[in-house]
């Protein structure tokens, strides 16, 4: 499974790609909004720090204003990938940026069936969002279930790029179900790391560890 992150602030992005395990990074207006600067400039620093694809998303609700914005933000790195929002004028763009050669990753999916059209409009990544299926009280994971077996059924080549991810049992489930990637804030990835029996054993061979300091003579 990949994992990107998603955030925009440059100093999380280059902090946990040097853990090595950081494949990609997704962005939207939104988090976008939260960092200083020109938003361009930054996407090209995050797209030299990552060295993966960096989804950058259209703020155009019409056709010729998503692939104008589309062909620019892919003119500013071979790693932008073009975020494209799921609507009838997301589709026609996509499926003209794709066809010259342009990454697309439709987002603010919230259906297997907007997730077939996604596959068929030709994007590359289409973005399932779970955290917001959740807030309202609509099982989230049923939904990417159903949409997993759907991409499947079609042998789609396009990679479900699992997002509005808000705690590791997403991550789980998500890979549980074969995702072929999650987008995770910075608290989500770095929960996956910890565990209090992890701390506990470690400070257990330490401590005994020191004991054969002691016998050999070693400072400890
Ligand atoms: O970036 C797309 C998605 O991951 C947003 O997540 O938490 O704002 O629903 P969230």
């Amino acid at each position: 499974m990949k994992i990107f992150l998603d955030t925009a602030n440059l100093k999380e992005i280059q902090e946990l790609v040097s853990w090595g395990v950081v494949d990609g990074v997704t962005t939207n207006p939104t988090l976008l909004s939260r960092e200083e600067g020109d938003p361009h400039e930054l996407l090209v620093q995050i797209c030299e720090t990552v060295q993966g694809p960096v989804s950058a998303e259209v703020v155009a609700t019409d056709t010729e204003g998503m692939i104008r914005e589309g062909r620019e933000l892919a003119s500013l790195h071979p790693h932008i990938v073009v975020k494209i929002p799921m609507t009838v004028e997301g589709l026609q763009a996509t499926r003209v940026l794709s066809g010259e050669g342009i990454r697309v990753n439709m987002t603010l999916i919230f259906t297997p069936l907007q997730a077939l059209l996604a596959a068929k409009a030709g994007a590359r990544f289409l973005s399932p969002f779970l955290g917001r299926l959740d807030d309202i009280a609509t099982p989230a994971l049923d939904m990417l279930s159903d949409l997993v077996t759907l991409m499947e059924n079609y042998e789609f080549e396009t990679e479900i790029l699992v997002a509005s991810v808000r705690h590791p049992i997403h991550v789980l489930e998500a890979a549980r179900m074969g995702a072929d990637i999650v987008t995770v804030p910075p608290k989500v990835l770095r929960q996956l790391v910890k565990h209090p029996l992890t701390d506990i054993g470690l400070e257990k061979f330490l401590e005994d560890w020191k004991k054969v300091q002691e016998r050999l003579g070693q400072p400890a």
